[in-house]
């Protein structure tokens, strides 16, 4: 059910969930003052209660009462990117933060969207709490039509249009000294060098027991379909091609995801193209990797290897 802005608002107020929109993908928001929403969120995802959730603040100073310490660079950070597609892990007063929003962990992440519609929502009601809007594993949802297809149609959602970045945001933590990639998204890690002085450090989840980013050991953004990516068949031999529109792929059905030299636009379209290989009721499908491993390029293929990996793998 679409609402507006002031529905949106009085709901949350109320303690409902609703889903909002960003410019990253859409979130199903719920106000940190309402434990009950926040529970009601990993009912509603089925999200595993060790996945934390992102706090999200209409300004950087908001979220200096739930700070334990500020780590150097966190104000220049949020001053250039804020607000966008950034997401700051910093450690917390654990009295200040619901145990279920942080996962039991003495740190939670913050962020400023820049959508003007949840910017609204978030000045009126307070900091909001908001995983990505669909069922855990499936795509995201970049459109208000995709949260209604995992939530149905009587779920509220504010329409916000078509999500401009399409793919989630960059996750930074301060560790050993320096800022880290816990999990890539819509920024680049080159974007970060003129703030910081060095592109952080991509870091692969190694300690499953206790990971950083507790999102990045699940299966992510996968369709029905099967994905074959870096595979010795030919795409003819499959007939299903996820791919570029500036390259041919001869007798082969093409999903196209954009121009192979336009990574924004890519970027921007590639969950509902994957929605729509299930919309097709494809089974399986050849994705074009040929493209380079750089820039935002390199959070397209992650998106793209967390979504061809068989459920049974993680
Ligand atoms: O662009 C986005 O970030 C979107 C929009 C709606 O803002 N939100 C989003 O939320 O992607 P979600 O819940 O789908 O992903 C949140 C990620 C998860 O991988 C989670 O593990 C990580 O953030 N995370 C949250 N709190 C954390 C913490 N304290 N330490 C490390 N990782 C954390
Ligand atoms: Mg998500």
């Amino acid at each position: 059910m679409r609402v507006l802005l002031e529905k949106a608002c009085e709901l949350l107020s109320q303690g409902e969930v609703v889903a909002l929109p960003t410019e990253t993908v859409y979130g199903l928001a719920a106000s940190l003052r309402h434990p009950n929403a926040i529970e009601n969120i990993f009912a509603l995802k089925n999200r595993p209660a060790n996945n934390p959730l992102i706090i999200h603040v209409s300004h950087y100073e908001q979220i200096y009462p739930y700070a334990q310490s500020i780590p150097p660079y966190f104000v220049k950070l949020a001053q250039h990117f804020w607000p966008g597609p950034l997401t700051l892990v910093l450690p917390i007063q654990p009295a200040t933060i619901p145990n279920t929003v942080r996962a039991g962990l003495t740190t939670a992440a913050f962020r400023i969207p820049q959508h003007p519609l949840s910017q609204a929502v978030i000045k009126q009601v307070g900091p909001v709490v908001m995983p990505s809007a669909n069922l855990s594993g499936r795509p995201s949802a970049t459109q208000a039509s995709r949260v209604e297809e995992d939530f149905g149609t009587a779920f509220p959602v504010l329409d916000g249009g078509g999500c401009t970045c399409g793919l989630e945001s960059t996750i930074l933590y301060f560790i050993d000294n320096q800022w880290e990639i816990v999990r890539l998204g819509s920024l680049a890690p080159e974007q970060f060098q003129p703030i910081l002085g060095y592109q952080p450090v991509i870091r692969q989840e190694t300690n499953q027991a206790k990971p950083l980013c507790p999102g990045q050991l699940y299966r992510h953004y996968a369709p029905q379909a099967k994905l074959l990516l870096d595979n010795k068949a030919s795409p003819e031999s499959i007939g299903y091609v996820l791919g570029f529109s500036d390259r041919q792929y001869p007798n082969c059905k093409i999903f196209s995801l954009g121009k192979s030299d336009n990574p924004e636009q890519v970027a921007e379209n590639l969950y509902d193209t994957l929605r729509s290989l299930d919309d097709a009721k494809i089974q399986c499908i050849w994705v074009d990797s040929d493209f380079p491993q750089k820039g935002l390029w390199l959070t397209i293929s992650e998106r793209l290897k967390r979504a061809s990996y068989p459920s049974s793998i993680i």
